[in-house]
């Protein structure tokens, strides 16, 4: 442990500290006295303050020295902007950012990629200027997706990473401790303040047997998603464990922690094991597995710790699945599936199937999927819907290319997009269908909210293998199941694909294609950060104002949210991406996806000034040049999906004090407080019931102290007055945040500025 490995290879003086991490593990056991799980160890091993910390799964809010920060384009933008008001040199935590999210789906990589070169042009700048001023390494566009990079490039075994995207967990495939957050929080720790994060609980999910056939890693996920739903992984780690564990592939670990995100887990990750080393080995980091080795006893969980809940699953009898249409959780075994298509109405023509993405685009998922692909081939076919393929980092995309997987899906019919997120994150310019019409697609990706691949509400997105995908794209319909049913070949035979196959790593090891890392410059004094004035992308941050220090009284409610309301709803991606770095304009998405429990239309509300129904924006924008602030009334797990602060600056910025829900999702509820709103939920969840969308609302915002009860008064438009009690889960320095304003306004204050 003594020894000294470098975290990556892309930079200089920056160790794995193993010693440091033991050193403070033991003060936490002789304190704790209890075997403790996989996820415990590594959270306090980065503890701040290891002696004094309160340690409670479920309750205490740990103070964590994260080992590594990594942000994708989108959200880098306004977590870059923040830091910049922060006022330091450079940040204090090594740090990347990776360009994957703006590069729209066209026509294919190579011109999609020119074409995002010249749109996002002023983004890029600022990016690559402001990661060269504050050393932060920059992967430039076409590099890939920031998941598969920190994979192949940055992710260690016991490490602590927190990442400005929600697929961050992805990085437990190489037993790394890697959570999602707002860029507010990823601004803490690149201005080194210790970040905090509610001490999960931890969830087992115990694997035993062996998979085979057409089952392939994504089904222990769409598996563990169906059993937990969306809401089951709140508050928790996922930790997988059993001795089914090490017939997984690295990649495919990365696969299953990726979609942890889908049912609001922490983050998912796996404990150290052979196939973490040779996935190391083959990129280039044999001294970290090495090292890992050495301290191999801490890099699992202790006999005989206690999760707060298991699951089983027996890989030998685990079925492919695929989940959806329009949420994740709805898992339906590949043998129920055709019945379910029937007795659901989905649509049964399939219109397009999509692979890659950072959920599902190593090489063995690419060998895979090209062995299918070459089955059909063989036969004479080709893929009967629309087929593109996505790969995750040009080194995936470089590898496969020499040797021959991307040829064999091109054959087959598939398009090559760039090394991006593309339709995952709905930059997809899809041409084959109208909007409005109902119509069926198949990815190997994550998240299948409504609209969110191709904006198109009527779109019924699945989820699931990219083996699945490829076999459902050979027959064109949903009414197909590859394990049973039977094609036509070209000589008019029939005839049935064969279970694929594929090698996990690359025999000849990886090829790392173009060059596409900037590191920064030595000298960086000299550096200026490019953002113009004129720009309607870019836009300098204003502190916001801190609170009057009085109750709020006699507040409108902007809308009463019914059903779900994702970061999607909330801030909606697809073209409002662009606007990212500019929250004026941006805001213009507020909340325009939400449903109005007063008439059960998104965007339309009725402005109480006015008597007009408006957009939601419109209206909020109507009541902030009035001076009036609002709240919002949301439902169960409101903000559930995404990590992205738009969601939770938006209102800020548009004049909203408090969102009082049933239950919010962790991240954004987190990110309300950094911006100084209230989130609050009803202490009895159907007291949401007795709210009208035209009552008035007061807020005793005076009450806002620590693990106290909060109230209420409610004044319906026709009727008696009645008090609501509410719950929050301020701490004191959460408090603070409220009190001057924003996170960022206190940590300024602290400085000194
Ligand atoms: Fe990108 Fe989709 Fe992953 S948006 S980071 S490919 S979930």
């Amino acid at each position: 442990l003594t020894k000294k490995v470098e975290m990556t290879n892309w930079e200089k003086g920056h160790f794995i500290n193993y010693a440091k991490m033991n050193e403070n593990l033991n003060i936490v056991r002789q304190r704790l006295n209890r075997p403790l799980t996989y996820a415990e160890k590594i959270l306090y091993s980065h503890l701040d303050d290891p002696h004094g910390q309160d340690i409670e799964r479920g309750k205490s809010y740990l103070k964590l020295r994260p080992d590594r920060v990594a942000c994708q384009d989108a959200t880098a933008q306004m977590a870059i902007l923040q830091f910049m008001s922060a006022g330091m040199p450079s940040v204090a935590t090594p740090t990347t950012v990776h360009c994957d999210h703006l590069i729209e789906a066209q026509i294919g990589g190579e011109k999609d990629l020119e074409r995002a070169q010249q749109i996002n042009k002023e983004v890029y700048d600022f990016l690559s200027t402001s990661c060269a001023k504050y050393d932060i390494g920059f992967w430039k566009p076409g590099s890939g997706i920031i998941h598969q990079i920190v994979m192949e490039n940055y992710a260690f075994p016991g490490g602590l990473m927190i990442g400005t995207d929600s697929h961050t967990p992805n990085a437990g495939g190489l037993g790394m401790c890697a959570i999602g957050v707002g860029g507010a929080d990823a601004v803490d720790v690149m201005a080194n303040l210790p970040w905090e994060l509610k001490a999960p609980k931890v969830i087992g999910v115990k694997l035993t047997g062996e998979m085979s056939g057409w089952t392939a890693p994504k089904d222990i996920i769409l598996k563990v998603a169906g059993i937990l739903t969306v809401k089951g992984g709140t508050g928790a780690i996922i930790e997988y464990h059993g001795p089914g564990v090490n017939n997984l592939s690295c990649t495919g670990m990365g696969t299953i922690c990726n979609m942890g995100a889908e049912i609001g887990a922490t983050t998912s990750l796996f404990p150290f094991n052979d196939r973490m080393y040779d996935y190391l080995a083959s990129t280039n980091r044999k001294a970290i597995g090495d090292f890992s080795r050495s301290y191999t006893a801490e890099l699992h969980e202790d006999e005989g710790a206690e999760y707060d809940e298991l699951i089983e699953i027996n890989l030998s009898e685990l079925e492919p699945h695929i989940n959806g249409p329009f949420t994740p959780d709805l898992a339906t075994p590949i043998s129920k599936f055709k019945e379910a298509v029937q007795a659901n109405k989905w649509p049964e023509e399939l219109k397009v199937g999509l692979i890659g993405s950072c959920t599902n685009s190593s090489y063995e998922d690419m060998s895979r999927a090209a062995s299918i692909a070459q089955d059909a081939l063989d036969h004479g076919i080709k893929a009967k819907s629309v087929f593109t393929v996505t790969p995750g980092s040009e080194q995936i995309r470089a590898t496969i290319e020499r040797d021959g997987q991307l040829k064999t899906l091109e054959d087959f019919g598939g398009m090559v997009l760039a090394n991006a997120c593309g339709p995952c994150i709905g930059q997809w310019d899809r041409q084959d269908v109208e909007r409005g019409q109902p119509n069926s697609i198949i990815s190997s990706y994550n998240r299948n909210f409504t609209g969110r691949n191709d904006g198109n509400p009527a779109t019924h997105s699945f989820v699931t293998s990219p083996d699945l995908v490829v076999a459902m794209t050979v027959a064109g319909t949903l009414n197909f199941n590859p394990l049973t049913d039977k094609l036509k070949g070209k000589d008019g035979k029939e005839f049935m694909l064969k279970a694929p196959t594929g090698e996990g790593l690359p025999a000849n090891g990886f090829d790392p294609g173009r060059d596409t890392y900037q590191a920064p410059p030595q000298d960086r004094s000299n550096v200026s950060v490019a953002v113009s004035p004129t720009s309607d992308r870019l836009q300098v941050l204003q502190p916001f104002n801190a609170w009057d220090g009085k109750d709020a009284m006699d507040l409108p409610i902007l809308i009463k949210a019914q059903g779900k309301t994702t970061t999607d709803h909330i801030s909606m991606a697809g073209p409002w991406l662009k606007y990212r770095g500019h929250l004026d304009n941006i805001s213009n998405n507020m909340l325009i996806g939400a449903i109005n429990s007063a008439n059960g239309e998104a965007n339309k509300v009725k402005n109480f000034t006015t008597g007009e129904t408006d957009a939601v924006p419109n209206t909020a924008r109507d009541y902030k040049s009035k001076g009036i602030r609002w709240v919002v009334v949301g439902d169960w797990n409101y903000g559930e999906g995404s990590s992205r602060e738009h969601a939770a600056l938006e209102p800020r910025h548009l004049g909203g004090l408090a969102i009082i829900t049933r239950s919010f999702a962790r991240i954004h509820e987190t990110n309300l407080k950094k911006q100084g709103m209230l989130p609050l939920t009803f202490a009895n969840p159907e007291d949401y019931d007795k709210i009208k969308p035209e009552d008035k609302v007061d807020l005793m915002c005076t009450e806002l102290a620590v693990g106290k009860p909060f109230t209420m008064k409610v004044h319906p438009a026709n009727g008696q007055e009645f008090e609501v009690p509410l719950a929050h889960t301020f701490n004191e320095s959460q408090i603070e945040w409220f009190k001057n304003g924003s996170a960022l306004n206190t940590m300024a204050k602290n400085a000194g500025h």
